[in-house]
């Protein structure tokens, strides 16, 4: 099985439903609740159409941005998730090459299969660390000095998950969460007690100072931010971007599409902070929406685990390589030769 079969993104999951474990898949492929969200989050996206401009030069077109002050090749980067020895014996080292082939920005997830260490060491490009912080604040500060320490360029933290949103498909497919923290690379050293520290419920605003203390002088993003309020309070406590997302429909259901809380945030963050956005990017198209509306960034989540299930790094490689070109094709249409250049007048 390979990914030569797929045109676009939309083509990838039947593919790698075929080739995963049944319960990891519902464990990937699920959202929360009667997943109204997760259906609304692609959804969203066709609601909204795109108001091309004509006659511009786009002969020279390029897709490239910075986010932190980091290059990026383009405005898509690999967002944070979980444990992925589910889909490939490689897990996240494999997909850490896979986003280097291209250079797109990785994200590692907390929960990775691997220790951080071991992920670290195959990155090849630009690599931020997403913090779940644990019920042992000793064990939340050992972790985010690891992730200082192995030079990974921003410190995510994930707000939306003070417990695991209940998937109803996951449990009908067999998925069982664990709780032996050799499951999870990064805590496998702290002993047998800490898989029953991986809950979040204790995090507040409070909190952050500690955790921007923790993680100086890397930029703290905060992730999970679905309103106005929330992403004014982030900028408040010091967040360099708010991350808008619903965990791609994994949590809260029938909470908004992200795309549709979008301008909310932009408006409330109000140039202090970059706005990135996740959650049902699918399309170059989705990517060019989510910018004009104010996004610096878009991650996808789903696709690249669906990429590294057929074909491990160069999976993942074509997946964001795919994503790429339709961009640029999307840019082209759109008479946007630069990321800079997409506008809300873009947008009907
Ligand atoms: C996630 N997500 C996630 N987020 C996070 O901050 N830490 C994590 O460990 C995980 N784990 C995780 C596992 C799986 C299997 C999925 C599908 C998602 C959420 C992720 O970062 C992102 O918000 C969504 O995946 C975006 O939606 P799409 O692109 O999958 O629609
Ligand atoms: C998930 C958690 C781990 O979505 O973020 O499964």
């Amino acid at each position: 099985m390979s990914l030569d079969r797929a045109v676009s993104l939309r083509d990838l999951e039947p593919l790698a439903e075929a080739v995963l474990d049944p319960a990891a898949f519902a464990y990937i492929a699920s959202g929360a609740g009667d997943e109204h969200t997760l259906r609304d989050n692609e959804a969203a996206f066709a609601r909204r159409s795109l108001r091309p401009r004509v006659l511009v030069d786009v002969t020279a077109v390029d897709p490239a941005t910075s986010v932190l002050g980091t290059r990026v090749p383009m405005p898509v980067g690999v967002a944070p998730t979980a444990q992925h020895g589910l889909a490939h014996p490689g897990a996240e080292a494999e997909t850490a090459r896979g986003a280097g082939q291209v250079g797109a920005l990785f994200c590692l997830s907390t929960l990775s299969s691997l220790a951080l260490e071991e992920v670290a060491a195959a990155v090849d490009g630009p690599a931020w660390f997403q913090l779940y912080t644990h019920t042992d604040p000793a064990v939340t500060d050992d972790v985010i000095e690891r992730a200082v320490s192995a030079g990974f360029g921003a410190l995510v933290l994930t707000v939306d998950l003070p417990v695991v949103g209940q998937r109803d498909r996951e449990v009908r497919g067999g998925y069982v969460w664990p709780t032996e923290p050799g499951r999870f690379g990064t805590f496998a050293r702290y002993g047998d007690g800490a898989g029953a520290g991986l809950h979040r419920s204790q995090d507040t605003w409070a909190g952050l100072a500690r955790i921007r203390e923790r993680s100086a002088p890397l930029p703290l993003v905060v992730k999970g931010v679905l309103t106005g309020e929330d992403a004014a309070l982030a900028v408040e406590h010091g967040a360099a971007a708010v991350w808008v997302s619903n965990h791609g429909g994994r949590q809260l259901d029938r909470t908004p599409a992200s795309l549709d809380v979008l301008e909310e945030v932009v408006d409330a963050v109000d140039g202090r902070a970059e706005v990135y956005l996740d959650s049902g990017v699918r399309r170059g198209t989705d990517v060019l929406a989510a910018l004009a509306l104010g996004a610096r960034c878009v991650f996808v989540g789903r696709p690249v685990l669906y990429g590294l299930a057929l074909e491990g790094a160069s999976g993942v490689a074509r997946v964001l390589g795919m994503l790429q070109r339709e961009l640029v094709t999307a840019m082209t249409l759109l008479g946007t030769p630069t990321v800079a250049d997409v506008t809300r007048a873009h947008l009907a």
